[in-house]
């Protein structure tokens, strides 16, 4: 009895032999990540990827951790979408990187209105007490601010930023700190990619003064929203990674999908994305303080870009019909040529956490 070669192949080709968390853990690195958001969440051939941490070995609640779905009137928590994501890490062992405190956007129309500085500091400590405790102990990490820093450099006029100045940011690290001592709080945003724009050097500056008054943050995450052929390079990626961990212990990419800017899209751009992709990926198994790649959902049926960016998308490691993508092929191969290489050792052991005041070069 013979197999027809279609499934021979099929066994030899499998993707049991290359799966992305395992493979990036014996490359040295703490997890390779996903997003989920709820409405994925009873797609079962999604969900069986999903869940398996050979593959993802850190998810991140794409949407239900948000302010407006905590605490969409004052007073009043809700953790019903938050749960429904933290419960399957509970149930695989999958690390939960938690996803976001303090941010401008899906912020409930009341947070946005004009607040005194106190009335703004209790606004911040009550939401982040409550929902940093409610999670407490499941969250590996916590992206506590998002994206409080504009493109040229200026401080995003944000409700909080309005009532508090920059103390904001020293205020939610601080109380982040003690409602889950365990944490790793990190400052997350986008464009902080490529050294060394204007964005970044003001997202370095405001981190400093930040810790400078005794907050604790122990991470930044850079997004890694791009676009296909026009991705950072891994060398400039690296020079960033390398400037923001004379500051901070570790660095990650958390949110990373690389889109085509027009469709259908043919064999040489999905080439092209694949080496994007691999950038991305090496630039941070070639940094010692990276932990890992977080990608923002991992199939295009669920990317948020065609709905941010019409005409644009297949964005995402899966096409629609979770098929593997060359860029899922070649990430697999780098991690796998890493781990070979023993590029980092094996898998390493949790980085000291900083909780002082750091010290800084000049
Ligand atoms: C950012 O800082 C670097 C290093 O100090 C400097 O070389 C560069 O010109 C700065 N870039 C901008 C846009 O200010």
């Amino acid at each position: 009895m013979h197999l027809p070669v279609s499934a021979v192949l099929l066994a030899v080709a499998g993707p049991a032999t290359c799966q992305l968390n395992k493979l990036a853990k014996e490359a040295g690195l703490e997890y390779f990540g996903t997003a989920i958001d709820n409405p994925s969440l009873n797609n079962q051939n999604y969900m069986r990827i999903a869940r398996d941490s050979d593959e993802f070995g850190s998810i991140t609640p794409a949407n239900g951790q948000k302010w407006s779905n905590t605490q969409a009137s004052q007073g009043r928590f809700s953790y019903g979408s938050g749960d429904a994501i933290a419960n399957i890490a509970k149930e695989t062992g999958q690390l939960l990187r938690c996803h976001t405190l303090v941010w401008h956007n899906q912020l409930p129309s009341w947070v946005s209105s004009a607040y005194s500085r106190d009335q703004m500091e209790r606004i911040l400590t009550a939401h982040i007490q409550n929902v940093v405790g409610h999670y407490k102990g499941q969250c590996y990490s916590w992206d506590v601010v998002n994206e409080a820093m504009n493109d040229d450099g200026s401080f995003r006029q944000s409700p909080m930023y309005r009532a508090m100045g920059e103390d904001f940011i020293t205020h939610s690290f601080l109380t982040a700190a003690s409602a889950d001592p365990s944490a790793r709080l990190y400052y997350n945003d986008f464009n902080i990619e490529r050294c060394c724009n204007a964005k970044i050097n003001a997202t370095w500056d405001m981190l400093l003064s930040v810790l400078n008054a005794g907050a604790p943050v122990h991470g930044v995450g850079m997004q890694g929203h791009s676009r296909v052929g026009k991705s950072p390079s891994k060398r400039e990626m690296k020079e960033t990674m390398a400037r923001f961990l004379q500051l901070v212990n570790e660095v990650a990419f958390t949110e990373v999908d690389i889109r085509h800017t027009s469709l259908p899209v043919g064999e040489a751009e999905r080439e092209q994305q694949a080496r994007d992709y691999v950038e991305v990926v090496g630039a941070c198994l070639e940094t010692p303080g990276c932990v890992g790649v977080t990608v923002w959902d991992f199939t295009d049926q669920y990317s948020w870009i065609p709905g941010q960016y019409p005409g644009e998308g297949e964005a995402c490691l899966f096409d629609r019909n979770l098929n593997r993508k060359p860029a899922y092929s070649s990430v697999a191969s780098l991690l796998q040529s890493a781990a070979s290489a023993g590029l980092r050792g094996s898998a390493t052991a949790a980085p000291a956490v900083v909780t002082g005041t750091p010290t800084m070069p000049e």
